[in-house]
């Protein structure tokens, strides 16, 4: 084998950043359409981090893709579903749409299901991962750490909210439910948003409507206040992300 490809191939298998003098190994996330359509994934990094994707791109059903994060990246991935982007990358989506068209720019628009992410700086620290419907629900969604040490847990949201959604909380598009919005969203009000005189976690406790969403996905985060155990940690692991994850 000619050397360029080998030095290529290892750097693929191995990614790695060099931090100061030291190399660690970059985390390796996988995304991956399980769902029957094509789905457009929305990556958004958090201050400064580098941008995975190109901050979005299509993902056929079946397909994955995957994408190295430098330590201390940190960040979101959802998807949108329902977009039509012309030949330069404009266009939009019936959910999570984001600025930028193809490539996003900003936080996808709830409703859209979360995943996000705080990787760790260094090896003697820990990744922070978890899943939300803060912002709604429009996909059911899975993360699943692979090849780390500590608690290391799966969180996902495989129940069909848009199916269970209260008519107060749905979008409709075409006669069709095709996401569930979070109170917060759909009525803007301190008590549901956990604002003004409820912006601490003893004034703003759980609503008949993020209790709808931690029944459904108790794995999950179902408003700004839910409890940490919807928080994981993990160290030096790898992630799959699924979308449409099988039960
Ligand atoms: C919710 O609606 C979206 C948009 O139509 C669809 O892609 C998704 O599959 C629906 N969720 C489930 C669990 O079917
Ligand atoms: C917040 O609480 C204070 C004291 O109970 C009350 O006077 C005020 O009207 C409340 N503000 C809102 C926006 O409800
Ligand atoms: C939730 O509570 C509000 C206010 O108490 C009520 O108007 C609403 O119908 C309830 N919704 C559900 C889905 O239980």
């Amino acid at each position: 084998m000619p050397m360029p490809s080998l030095i290529k191939l290892c750097f693929l298998l191995m990614p790695q950043f060099l931090i100061g003098s030291r190399i660690i190994p970059a985390t390796v996330f996988t995304v991956q359409n399980s769902c029957s359509k094509t789905i457009w994934p929305g990556t958004l990094s958090g201050n400064g981090a580098a941008v995975l994707g190109g901050g979005g791109f299509a993902l056929s059903p079946g397909e994955f893709m995957q994408f190295p994060a430098p330590p201390g990246w940190s960040g979101r991935f959802w998807a949108r579903t329902g977009c039509s982007f012309g030949a330069t990358g404009d266009g939009n989506c019936a959910t999570g749409n984001c600025g930028g068209g193809l490539k996003c720019t900003g936080s996808g628009v709830p409703p859209a299901s979360l995943v996000e992410f705080t990787l760790a700086n260094s090896n003697s620290e820990k990744d922070f991962y978890d899943v939300s419907l803060v912002d709604g629900y429009n996909l059911p969604l899975s993360v699943r750490p692979s090849g780390g040490s500590g608690d290391c847990q799966y969180a996902g949201c495989v129940a069909d909210l848009n199916k269970s959604c209260p008519t107060e909380l749905q979008v409709i598009v075409f006669g069709e439910v095709v996401a569930c919005k979070s109170a917060c969203t759909a009525f803007n009000t301190p008590e549901y948003c956990c604002t003004g005189n409820h912006s601490t976690p003893s004034t703003c406790p759980p609503t008949n409507y993020s209790l709808l969403f931690k029944n459904a996905c108790p794995s999950a985060y179902s408003y700004a206040y839910d409890d940490q155990s919807s928080l994981r940690t993990c160290s030096g692991a790898d992630y799959f992300i699924t979308f449409c994850p099988s039960t």
